[in-house]
């Protein structure tokens, strides 16, 4: 369903009852709420799960196209304003940790646990910068579909291509529908990200760390290097999965994190 946060129409989904524990979804580039479907059916089970289309995704608003982190973070605060929900549980994959890594540096108060999937606290290299100006120039001459080509390469492991087809579509056609500007404008905010790096040490609420163990964009590394300087942190390395690890590995994914958000509960009832 649509509402207004911020000026603009942003697409938000929920699952599960209103007085439960709160725990939001933020989804990766270039995909939509669309991604965390299987759990938010299973989480919505118990807890109260919520899932949004971050600006310029899925059906939300897409606007001139410029995007920054800082954009998508006053989205965030703004949307749990609006539902009314001073602390959540959040689970943010790649983008979506991104945004949330940098939401918790900010909102600290706004959250009681995260869960950081296929995510780094690194800014781009510059070798990064320059492969994001490749793709903002692919995009703009070649197309969604074209770039969807491409995209679903780095993102699933090689295995996932034979064992879960339907799953590699499913991204596929979710970034052929994600529009040239919105996808160029992403690059570019990605691109221009803080470091977190540095505010780690800082995170105070429990922590989960989720990787697959294929993960060549924000790889295994990265996600231990977090695990060390985020206090009292866990880390799972999730087999037979890259980048989209919750649909990769539903079963060693979903058990990690229903066993987090059981633990997070029980602290909180
Ligand atoms: C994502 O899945 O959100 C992106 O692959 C992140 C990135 O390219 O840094």
């Amino acid at each position: 369903m649509y509402i207004t946060i911020n000026k603009v129409p942003i697409n938000y989904v929920e699952k599960g009852e209103t007085v439960a524990l709160p725990v939001i979804f933020l989804h990766g580039f270039p995909f939509s709420h669309e991604m965390w479907k299987a759990q938010l059916d299973l989480v919505g089970k118990t807890y109260r799960a919520i899932a949004y289309d971050i600006r310029g995704h899925g059906l939300s608003y897409v606007g001139d196209g410029q995007y920054t982190i800082e954009g998508h973070v006053d989205d965030l605060i703004a949307l749990l304003d609006y539902l009314k929900l001073e602390k959540v549980i959040i689970v943010g994959l790649s983008m979506g940790g991104y945004i949330t890594l940098r939401a918790l540096e900010r909102n600290a108060d706004r959250f009681m646990a995260a869960v950081l999937c296929n995510t780094r606290s690194e800014a781009d290299s510059n070798e990064g910068k320059l492969k994001r100006a490749a793709g903002i120039a692919s995009i703009k001459k070649e197309g969604s579909a074209r770039f969807a080509e491409e995209f679903v390469k780095l993102v699933f492991a090689t295995e996932t291509f034979r064992a879960k087809p339907a799953v590699v579509e499913s991204i596929r056609e979710i970034i052929e529908q994600t529009p040239p500007l919105s996808i160029a404008g992403t690059l570019l905010a990605l691109s221009s990200r803080t470091d977190t790096t540095p505010s780690l040490s800082n995170i105070k609420i429990p922590t989960t760390i989720l990787v697959g163990e294929h993960d060549t964009i924000t790889p295994p590394a990265s996600a231990r290097a977090m695990h060390e300087n985020i206090p009292g942190s866990e880390l799972h390395i999730i087999p037979h999965a890259a980048h989209m690890s919750n649909l990769e590995n539903p079963d060693f994914f979903n058990e990690k994190l229903l066993t987090f958000l059981k633990r997070v509960a029980s602290k909180n009832s």
